[in-house]
Order: C-alpha cells, then sequence, then structure tokens
C-alpha cells in the first residue's frame, strides 16, 4: 500500500486548515496520508513516504524559514526521493501577494529531488492557494488536489 504525507507550516491556521482538506482528499481517495506540522517532521522522515505534499504561507512571496529549512535538510538523502509523487500548497494575505512563486518555490526543490508534480488544467494550476482564510473554493480545490494526488500515487505505487 501506497503511503503519503502532507506537511506544513502555519501560524494562525489558514495553511493547517489547507493541509487538513488536502490529507482529507487523499485519504478519501483511498490514499493512507498522514498530515504533521513541519515542527514535527525531520527530513529523514519524509523519505519513507511514497507521496510528500508541502504547504507554506506566503511569507515575502517565498515558503516560510522553517519549510525552506526542512528541504534544505533533504540534502543529506539527496535522490531518495527521485520518482516519487509531489504537491504544494499556499495560504497568503492578497491576490497576487506572491502565492504563485511560493508554490513554484516548494515544487522547484521537489523537482530537484527528482520529483513527480502533477499540475491541474482546470483546478489551481500549480497547487491550491488561499486568500485568507480558507472559503468553498479553497475547500474543493484541497480537496480535489488531494484526489489527484492520491489517484496518481496509486497508479504509480499500487
Ligand atoms: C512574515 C510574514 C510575511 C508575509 N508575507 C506575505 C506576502 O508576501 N504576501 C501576502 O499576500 N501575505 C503575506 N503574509 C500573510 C500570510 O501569508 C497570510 O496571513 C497567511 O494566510 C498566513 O497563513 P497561516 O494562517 O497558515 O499562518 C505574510 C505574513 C507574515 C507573518
Amino acid at each position: 500500500m501506497a503511503k503519503a504525507i502532507v506537511v506544513y507550516h502555519s501560524r494562525s491556521g489558514n495553511t493547517k486548515e489547507m493541509a487538513e482538506l488536502i490529507a482529507k482528499g487523499m485519504n478519501d481517495a483511498g490514499l493512507k496520508t498522514q498530515c504533521r506540522p513541519v515542527s514535527k517532521v525531520k527530513a529523514d522522515d519524509v523519505f519513507g513516504y511514497d507521496a510528500v505534499v508541502i504547504g507554506s504561507p506566503t511569507y515575502y512571496g517565498q515558503m516560510a524559514g522553517p519549510v525552506k529549512e526542512l528541504i534544505d535538510d533533504l540534502v543529506g538523502k539527496h535522490g531518495q526521493l527521485d520518482g516519487k509523487v509531489g504537491g504544494a500548497f499556499t495560504s497568503s494575505s492578497n491576490i497576487g501577494g506572491g502565492n504563485e512563486t511560493t508554490i513554484m518555490g516548494i515544487i522547484e526543490g521537489m523537482l530537484i529531488s527528482g520529483m513527480i508534480v502533477q499540475g491541474d488544467p482546470s483546478g489551481d494550476h500549480y497547487g491550491p492557494v488561499s486568500i485568507g482564510k480558507p472559503d468553498e473554493r479553497v475547500e474543493r480545490q484541497c480537496l480535489r488536489r488531494g484526489r489527484r494526488i492520491a489517484e496518481l500515487s496509486k497508479k504509480l505505487f499500487e
């Protein structure tokens, strides 16, 4: 059975809510998924999963420090995420507040690790974005992204 983790950083809860929705979408679609704050995850833990989804609030158009630290720590086992499935999401205050650059920063780290990141032709293309607290649109995007990540992971690893 394939397994997955959603890792997030969140000070005021918006990214956390998104993480829980994405993990729900993944679990509902049959991919066993844990959801953990980045403070409770070490780089070494990450290599045990077939799919890794990372979320961060947008800080100055980039991922938050603790998320970057986790990605930097992956270098100890560089290459071991090759061929695994990735995904990213973010919460920001503003439309055009740097949310897509934040997602792309996370995805860049995933691609450098050899991970497979599927875009979305209909939903949020790079990964779910919430402006402030997740609303119904964001809830749909998170559940949809979770389902798509689960479907791809099950195809590849089960
Ligand atoms: C240090 C810092 C930098 C931020 N930079 C941006 C930014 O560049 N663009 C933006 O739209 N929001 C920015 N924000 C707002 C957060 O991205 C936003 O409040 C987000 O929803 C917080 O997520 P959280 O509830 O998961 O902590 C910033 C917040 C902080 C604390």
